[in-house]
């Protein structure tokens, strides 16, 4: 007898067992109509205001990964996507690289986007009413270079297309490392390849290498220190390793329910707010004449609003109980992304003010990351069958007792009580400790947790830090620069 799946799509799962469904429907409801409806008002809004248009394409792009991920949930899982929910007592398996179908989303928003956003550039060379006079140009020189736009911002578009572009290299390299499981050694500079295109554009039409130098210091030396210092090629240097940074960090911070799509989601929020200081004062509420950065800070709405879209619709199938897995693919192209937005808004200081969670689990990481203590292939917390809560994971020294820096590293920090550290009560050898991972540092001080709870609690964190660095960066940023760039 056939398996009843009530929406049909999940034919054929038999062929995997464990698998769990991914039930949702995948039928355009009167609700969803109602907001697709709200979509294309925004959308054709009649400013032709790209700001609107941008809402409205991320609520279509919201609707449309809802249906996807649970249209090609059971396809992933066919041919070899999937992995085993680890924090579960049966260990059922879940369609994994739901990223796949979030950046698909998200990249074909942005291509559908691009009319919108330099719609006025097409106008502005005509006489306007839907004349287009201005664009038949019979002369030699068309018929020899094709049309030319004059005033359109070729930079612009430029910046654009090359950040789609490195989206894209990412989302390739990302896919790449689902099928292939490449060791993370080898995957840590992935980013740093596919963000050379949008470092190429920063090269050519901005090339901004200089940074601030905080006030204080002319103070502290008693010379007259220049505002600014010019960075050169470390500039450079510096975007790629945010480039590096950003997606690996969130990988990193990974192994429950719905925490990489969560912090993804929080950090995306506090970028929008951030970007908001700038372009509502002065562009929508007309207070004053609008910033010199409310184009940099546009352009970030612009790519961080489909991303919020297609990351709440993830998160739909990602929380707790998971009925699908992000993937590496989704993790690099959100800090992809974050990375992006970084660099051509030339905010990469407040970003890294967002990231400072992923900052601190990264440098709690650095043992096990570089080698000094033993690393696990997963470091996710462990399941506790008996009370279903999960636990601090832990790396076992069976074999050779920790020695020598190691020994002192893991006593320094069991000291601190940073770490769980188990000994052999004669003779005081450290048996076993707790995986060096922020997750596992919450549950160490928190006790066994489940894993929803654990959840809220880590993206609480994430948001404490992520309101922590707003207001360093509008209170304290300030003071240290001497001056605001607001
Ligand atoms: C990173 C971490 C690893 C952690 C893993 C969890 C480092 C160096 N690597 O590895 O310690 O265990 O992320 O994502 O810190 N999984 C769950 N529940 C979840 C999410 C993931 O059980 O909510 C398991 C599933 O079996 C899934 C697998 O983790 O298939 C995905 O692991 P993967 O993303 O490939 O691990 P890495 O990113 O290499
Ligand atoms: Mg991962």
């Amino acid at each position: 007898m056939e398996k009843k799946t009530g929406n049909g799509i999940n034919k054929g799962l038999e062929l995997v067992p464990g698998t769990v469904p991914v039930e949702s429907s995948t039928s355009l409801t009167l609700q969803r109509l109602f907001f697709v409806g709200i979509a294309l008002g925004l959308l054709f809004n009649a400013q032709y205001d790209p700001l609107m248009a941008c809402a409205g394409l991320s609520i279509l792009a919201y609707i449309l990964t809802t249906i996807l991920i649970p249209a090609f949930g059971p396809a992933f899982v066919r041919v070899g996507f999937f992995g085993r929910d680890l924090g579960k007592k049966d260990r059922p398996i879940l369609p994994e690289t739901m990223g796949f179908v979030c950046a698909i989303v998200y990249l074909m928003t942005m291509f559908f986007f691009i009319p919108f956003l330099f719609y006025k550039y097409f106008v502005t060379e005509t006489s306007g009413s839907g004349n287009r006079e201005q664009f038949v140009d019979t002369s030699a020189q068309m018929i020899h270079k094709g049309r030319q736009l004059k005033l359109f911002p070729h930079s612009k578009l430029a910046e654009y297309l090359a950040a789609l572009l490195s989206s894209f290299s990412m989302l390739v390299l990302g896919v790449a490392d689902d099928l292939f499981d490449i060791r993370w050694r080898d995957k840590l500079f992935l980013p740093a390849i596919a963000i050379l295109p949008l470092v190429f554009v920063y090269y050519v039409d901005f090339g901004v290498t200089s940074v601030v130098v905080p006030s204080f210091l002319s103070k502290i030396s008693n010379t007259e220190l220049p505002m600014t210092i010019d960075l050169g090629i470390f500039y450079y240097i510096y975007m790629l390793a945010v480039a590096i940074f950003c997606p690996n960090s969130i990988n990193i911070f990974a192994g429950i329910n719905g925490l990489e799509a969560g912090q993804s989601f929080v950090i995306a929020i506090f970028l929008l707010i951030n970007d908001a200081f700038y372009i509502v004062p002065g562009r929508i509420l007309e207070l004053h004449p609008p910033h010199p950065a409310t184009e940099a800070h546009l352009l970030s709405v612009y790519m961080v609003l489909p991303m919020i879209a297609v990351t709440a619709a993830l998160l739909k199938f990602n929380w707790y109980p998971a009925r699908v897995f992000v993937g590496d693919t989704y993790c690099y192209f959100a800090g992809m992304v974050f990375a992006q937005v970084g660099i051509l808004g030339h905010f990469a200081k407040t970003l890294l003010l967002f990231l400072i969670p992923q900052v601190l689990n990264f440098i709690y990481s650095a043992p096990q990351l570089f080698g000094l203590v033993d690393c696990p292939r997963h470091r996710l917390p462990r399941l506790d069958p008996e009370t279903g809560l999960l636990e601090a994971s832990r790396v076992y020294f069976t074999e050779v007792p920790p020695k020598g820096l190691q020994a002192i590293l893991l006593s320094t920090l069991g000291k601190m009580k940073l770490l769980h550290l188990e000994r052999n009560p004669e003779t005081g050898t450290i048996l076993s400790a707790s995986n060096l991972t922020i997750i596992n540092l919450v549950l160490t001080w928190s006790g066994p947790l489940r894993e929803d709870k654990l959840a809220i609690v880590l993206l609480g964190i994430q948001t404490g830090f992520c309101t922590f660095g707003l207001a360093v960066r509008y209170t304290v940023a300030p003071l240290v620069f001497g001056r605001d760039n607001l």
